[in-house]
């Protein structure tokens, strides 16, 4: 059966009191409403449709980075969650196959549970709802229950009392048919408290036309969604004691979990070790048996077997270690192939490079890479020998077995077995540094003296 995914993000996020649309703040290194898209793209949906409002220009622009089929489609006045999903009925004219309606500000929701929702439509509801037991039901809408079916979804500010004192509520989560769906949607009033058209009523009017409505539930954790700085940096606690879970569980070494802050995506294979105060951005693949060592932040980048990295190293985007090569302190990698046992252990920066099968860099290595304008590469052979503080000024070579001397400013190809020397020759002036001191201090004293 197709589906088609429909993204809600047109809220304005007041309580946010922030300049950036609430879905744009991240979580995990992505963006908020990336995560609802990942758990809906886990169902492989052939449409995927963004409802923005608020900021929608630049909620498009990270939904087109994103995964560029997402359709964005605008909701200028937000009249309720009916309203927003309405929006989208253009785009999904004809469209033959299920709608699954996600919240962009709610990133927990599971595929499994996705799933668990497309296999009560299968059973034969008309009409899904995925809803939770509430610890503490607030202010959420309230699904009334009629045996297995459920009967209708009462939000809290039209609810009697009998109701609100229900727990089972609803996550906002839809799954029907999308045709079934954007008619349902017709048939909405916003005779209601709030003056909105809710979604939720589809629920009655589905069984005022005889099609039966179902609820699904999931853990309330996965329905937590986000309207404050305050749930968000809550969120961002739940989402990291999720990824170190799931670390645990992958025979990865954690040795202070609470230390340590994956993004979204970070992926770390067994018997990798990852010390203390380490930082994941989006995009790390970190192989077996690696050691991160204590406070390196790492992102965009690939670490194979058996490398170690760090203490204190920053490896960017584009940074590649092969299997057993060394980054060590104070070092920064960007854009830059490090290849096998080749090591970079001390205050370097090596970007747009690479970097031969064992070559070692020398400490305070720098490849002068950016003229202000074009940024330039630097190659350096297999079992090359840099000597420290070389300055290699891109883009330049350094062949296979060859040597830089400590302190040579390179600025032109150094053939494969050479040697590079370019430093100024230095003298050696007997006795010239007690006259000098001499010279000094009595220019001082004279300096007092007046
Ligand atoms: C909604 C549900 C409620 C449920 C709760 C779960 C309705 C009427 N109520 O209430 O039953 O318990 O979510 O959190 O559906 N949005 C738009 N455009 C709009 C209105 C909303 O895009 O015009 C988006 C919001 O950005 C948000 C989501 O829809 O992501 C939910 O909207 P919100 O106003 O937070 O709904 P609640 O009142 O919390
Ligand atoms: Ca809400």
């Amino acid at each position: 059966m197709a589906t088609a995914l429909i993204i809600l993000a047109a809220g304005q996020g007041k309580r946010m009191n922030s300049d950036l649309p609430k879905v744009l703040h991240e979580l995990g290194g992505a963006p908020l409403f990336a995560h609802a898209l990942s758990a809906g793209s886990a169902l492989a949906p052939d449409r995927i449709v963004l409802v923005a409002g608020n900021g929608a220009e630049a909620v498009s622009a990270a939904a087109t980075m994103l995964d560029d089929e997402i359709e964005v489609v605008l909701q200028e006045d937000r009249l309720g969650t009916g309203h927003a999903v309405d929006q989208a009925r253009a785009a999904l004219a004809g469209f033959d196959g299920d709608a699954i309606v996600l919240y962009g500000d709610t990133p927990f929701i599971t595929p499994e549970t996705l799933e668990a929702m497309i296999a009560a439509r299968r059973g034969g509801a008309d009409v899904v709802i995925l809803g939770f037991e509430a610890a503490d039901p607030k202010r959420y809408g309230r699904l009334v229950m009629d045996g297995q079916e459920l009967r209708r979804i009462v939000e809290y500010n039209d609810a009697s009392d009998e109701e609100r004192a229900i727990t089972l509520c609803n996550s906002g989560v839809v799954a029907a048919d999308c045709a079934t769906l954007f008619d349902l949607i017709s048939g909405l009033s916003n005779e209601n408290a709030a003056g909105e058209y809710y979604l939720t009523d589809i629920v009655e009017v589905a069984r005022e036309k005889g099609l039966r409505a179902e609820a699904v539930t999931c853990p309330e954790a996965e329905t937590l969604g986000i309207n404050s700085r305050e749930e968000l940096a809550a969120a961002e606690a739940q989402l990291q004691a999720i990824k170190r879970a799931e670390a645990f569980e992958n025979g990865v070494t954690l040795v202070a979990p609470d230390t340590v802050f994956f993004a979204h995506d970070t992926f770390i294979g067994r018997d990798a070790v990852i010390e203390p105060n380490v930082v994941f951005g989006p995009d790390v693949t970190i192989e077996s048996g690696a050691r991160i060592k204590a406070f390196s932040h790492l992102e965009g980048c690939h670490v194979s077997a058996g490398a170690v990295v760090g203490p204190f190293a920053r490896l960017r985007p584009g940074a590649e270690l092969a299997e057993k090569a060394k980054v060590g302190n104070f070092v920064e990698i960007k854009n830059a192939q490090i290849a096998e046992s080749a090591k970079v252990n001390h205050l370097s920066y090596i970007g747009d490079a690479t970097v031969g099968e064992a070559a070692n860099i020398g400490a305070g290595t720098i490849t002068c890479n950016y003229d202000g304008v074009f940024k330039h590469r630097t190659e350096i052979g297999p079992r090359a020998f840099i000597g420290s503080d070389t300055m290699l000024v891109a883009p330049v070579r350094v062949g296979a077995d060859a040597m830089t001397a400590t302190g040579t400013v390179v600025t032109r190809d150094i053939e494969d077995g050479a040697m590079g020397v370019g430093r100024a020759r230095m003298e050696v002036k007997p006795g010239f540094a007690v006259k000098l001191f001499e010279k000094l201090r009595a220019r001082k004293a004279a300096k007092k003296g007046h």
